[in-house]
């Protein structure tokens, strides 16, 4: 009796789980139709737009969203007039997808074979955008070899929790500015994500020892650090468009 009352009860629950499940499932659908449209295109610039100016309004506070590292890094790209823009750490594509106009050419590595999978279909009908599954920390270098003029190269190919995968060490960048470094052309324009983390603990170095890489390797380069971005350039530095 106390069974059936119970079971009476909760239905109404039962319910609101089996509709938010198919409103999920629903928006993932929608999501994977429309992503890369015109439509789509059209409402992330709507979106990002927002949420720039509501990041301004609050004060700038660290981290800032996506679309601010996005708007940032499109203006380097514009500033130095580079054609090539490479990433480490794909996650779902977002930043390829919002410069795929901009740049010639985008190369991504993903650690992750599920991720990177994804990524390949959602970029299947963009000959410009490459999708490299592996480490970083090895695959960069290869990228390296097919790149001929200097390219906007954006490191975020460290371990973030969730579904994002994990090599040997949370955070190989020490190994992708080698890779950057023993390449022939000397004045790639570098910047580097999430600089609150690097503070000398789980394989992150610190500022200061990135900072001393920067001297040694490039020591004509301006090394930099706001909006949570790292940022080394070759010659005087880029002002950000806000
Ligand atoms: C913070 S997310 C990247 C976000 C993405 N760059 C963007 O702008 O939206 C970090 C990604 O790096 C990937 N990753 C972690 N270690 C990596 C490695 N050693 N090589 C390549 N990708 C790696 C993770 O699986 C994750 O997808």
């Amino acid at each position: 009796m106390a069974h059936l009352a119970w079971s009476q009860a909760s239905r109404p629950f039962v319910r609101l789980v089996y509709f938010g499940n198919m409103l999920l499932i629903l928006k993932s659908g929608l999501r994977a139709a429309l992503c890369d449209t015109a439509i789509w295109n059209i409402w992330q610039r709507r979106r990002d737009k927002r949420q720039i100016a509501a990041w301004i309004k609050a004060g700038k506070p660290i981290p800032p969203p996506s679309s601010v590292k996005r708007r940032i890094l499109s203006n380097y790209g514009v500033a130095r007039s580079l054609h090539c823009f490479v990433e480490t750490g794909t996650l779902h594509g977002d930043t390829p997808s919002v410069l795929k106009d901009q740049f010639k050419a985008i190369y991504s590595i993903e650690l992750s074979e599920e991720l990177a999978r994804k990524a390949v279909r959602r970029f299947r009908a963009y000959p410009n955008i490459h999708i490299v599954q592996g480490d970083s920390g090895e695959r960069l270098a290869e990228i390296m070899n097919d790149i001929s003029s200097p390219a906007l190269i954006w490191l975020d190919g460290h371990y973030s929790a969730g579904i994002t995968a994990r090599s040997g060490i949370n955070c190989p960048i020490v190994q992708e500015l080698a890779s950057i470094f023993s390449h022939s052309i000397k004045d790639h324009v570098i910047l580097i994500d999430d600089a609150r983390h690097f503070n000398g603990t789980n394989d992150y170095p610190t500022i200061e020892e990135l900072r001393d890489i920067f001297a040694r390797e490039r020591p004509n380069y301006d090394f930099s650090v706001s909006s949570d971005l790292i940022r080394a350039v070759p010659g005087s530095p880029v002002a950000d468009p806000f």
